[in-house]
Order: structure tokens, then C-alpha cells, then sequence
């Protein structure tokens, strides 16, 4: 029986779990479980005797990669891919894949969220601020984009976005203003929410000057990598500015500076959480285990993305 491995650090629901075991035994595969691990070793064994891997933010390196000798397919259930090393895939004819849109709804709502927990002083009791009526920019509209510009109407917020990849009338069309550059955004909007992935162009992009185009009261929300941070530029800016504020699902390298410097400005979840909700994984893990039934019966490449 093939086998397909689901190695999760950061476990998926136990539902999404039973559903994945459901669709691919009656696909007739057999799914072997490496949750919580806590060495590479353990993914290096488990990934041996495998046809195909789903993993979340684990690192699929060229180690492990090659350790696979079985292994033809891999399966981000998520959609950042920066955790694959693509080109260890390719030379050892392992096909990558992603499932785009499947916990971006997740991750909307926490970047909401997060800006309402700043806006009420982390819930202290004091008098706080609203959403209502204040900017918000989205950095690159793709999936999560979307959502956050779904609910932030909701909220009354004024939306803008910058995504040179995306058709401008795209995203006018859902009633969210289009700027033409980065610094344009910066500079019109008191909210920014970043969604950007991280790769050579995006790593330390999110800088110093950038950041300090951002007008009084200004609240950086980042719920994609951290990577994207010049973190030296940062912490030069909120020493400087102090109505800079930072909240942020992946954690800093130096977060604990941060949080000792500015502990009313700054905001860190315990660990990356945004997708971490049970309708998520259900969506990601059954859209990753189909997937791979598609491919190794049908050879269907659709979301291959080395
Ligand atoms: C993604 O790229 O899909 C998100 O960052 C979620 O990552 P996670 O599966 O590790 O929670």
C-alpha cells in the first residue's frame, strides 16, 4: 500500500486529521502520522519508505528531500511555499505543491483581530480606539488580501491595496481603492497589513524609510513571514517614533527587546496561529490529500508550483 505522511510540527484539528485518513484510505493509501516531532531525524526517518509528504511550515530541505527515496509529490497545505527547497525537488523529480486559498480566511480574521486588540489596549480596561473611518493598506492582494478587505469593511474601515501582480480593476471591482506604489501606500495608510510572501525580492523589504512614511498612530500588522522585516530598521523606528506600533503572528528574532522596549506598542502570538483553526485545516488538509490523489493517479500538476 502506498503511503502518504503527514508530518505537522504544528498539528492540523483532529478532524481535518480523520478526514485526510478518510479520503486517502478509500483512495487506498495508507497515512502515517508525525505530529509534534521534535528533531529533523524524526522527519528524515518517517519520510524513508513514503510516496507523498503533507506538511504545513515544516522544512522540506534537501535533506529530507533526499532522504525520501520513494517520495514523488510534496504538499504545502497552506500557501507560503518559502519552507520547500523547490530546487532539491525538482532535481529529485518531486513535484511541490501549495493549496492557495484554503486557510486564507483564517488568517484574515487574525489580522483583524489583532488590529481591534491594539486599538482596545490589549483588553486593559482603558479607553481605547476604533476601526471605523481609519486606513487600512493591503500589502499584495491575493487570497488573504481579499478576506481582510471583506471584513474590514465590515468594519468601516477606508481600504487601499498595492499589488503590482494583481489587475487593478481586479481589485477595484470589490470596492477597495488601488495605489501605484509601496510608498504610496505607506504614506496614506495608519493600518498596514502585510501579505506578501517571502523570497529574494521581499526579504527585508519592509524598512526603515518604508515604515516611516507611515502617518501618526501608525499600527504594522504582519501575518506573513517575518522574513519581509528589516528587524534593525524597526526597532531604529519605534526608538524613534513612539506611536509606532507592531503586531505580528511570526515573532521577531528579537522580540524580547521589542516587548521589553514597547510593551504597549508591540504584540506577538506564542506561536504562528494564523491558520491555525479547525475549519483551516480541514480546508488545507482535504484539499492536500486530494491533491495528491490526483497526481499519483491522474498525474494532475495543477497546483505544482517548481
Ligand atoms: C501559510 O503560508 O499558509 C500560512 O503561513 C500558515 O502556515 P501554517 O500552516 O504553518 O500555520
Amino acid at each position: 500500500m502506498k503511503k502518504v505522511l503527514v508530518a505537522t510540527e504544528k498539528p492540523f484539528a483532529k478532524e481535518a486529521v480523520e478526514q485526510i485518513k478518510k479520503i486517502g484510505s478509500e483512495a487506498g493509501y495508507e497515512i502515517v502520522l508525525l505530529e509534534k516531532y521534535s528533531t529533523v531525524n524524526d522527519l528524515l526517518i518517517a519520510v524513508t519508505d513514503v510516496e507523498a509528504m503533507i506538511i504545513r511550515s515544516d522544512k522540506a530541505t534537501r535533506e529530507v528531500i533526499e532522504a525520501g527515496k520513494k517520495l514523488k509529490i510534496i504538499v504545502r497545505a497552506g500557501a507560503g511555499y518559502d519552507n520547500i527547497d523547490l530546487q532539491a525537488a525538482t532535481d529529485n523529480n518531486v513535484v511541490a505543491m501549495n493549496t492557495p486559498g484554503q486557510n486564507s480566511n483564517a488568517v484574515a480574521e487574525l489580522a483583524l483581530g489583532m488590529m481591534v486588540y491594539h486599538a482596545r489596549g490589549f483588553f486593559n480596561g482603558k479607553s481605547g480606539s476604533e476601526l471605523r473611518n481609519k486606513s487600512l493598506g493591503i500589502h499584495a492582494y491575493g487570497n488573504v488580501g481579499r478576506y481582510v478587505a471583506e471584513i474590514a469593511k465590515g468594519f468601516g474601515m477606508k481600504i487601499y491595496a498595492f499589488d503590482p501582480f494583481v489587475e487593478k480593476t481586479t481589485i477595484e471591482k470589490d470596492g477597495v481603492n488601488v495605489v501605484d506604489s509601496e510608498k504610496e501606500l505607506y504614506k496614506t495608510c495608519q493600518y498596514i497589513s502585510l501579505h506578501i510572501p517571502a523570497n529574494d525580492k521581499t526579504k527585508n523589504s519592509i524598512n526603515y524609510n518604508l515604515l516611516n512614511e507611515m502617518p501618526k498612530g501608525a499600527v504594522l500588522v504582519n501575518t506573513a513571514r517575518k522574513e519581509v522585516i528589516d528587524e534593525e530598521g524597526l526597532l531604529k523606528l519605534m526608538e524613534e517614533r513612539n506611536d509606532f506600533a507592531y503586531l505580528s503572528d511570526i515573532a521577531p528574532d528579537n522580540a524580547e527587546l521589542l516587548k521589553e522596549k514597547f510593551a504597549d506598542r508591540v504584540f506577538f502570538t506564542p506561536k504562528k496561529m494564523g491558520a491555525q483553526t479547525a475549519e483551516a485545516n480541514i480546508n488545507a488538509g482535504i484539499a492536500a490529500i486530494n491533491q495528491i490523489i490526483a497526481f499519483l493517479e491522474k498525474g494532475d500538476t495543477k497546483f505544482k508550483v517548481n
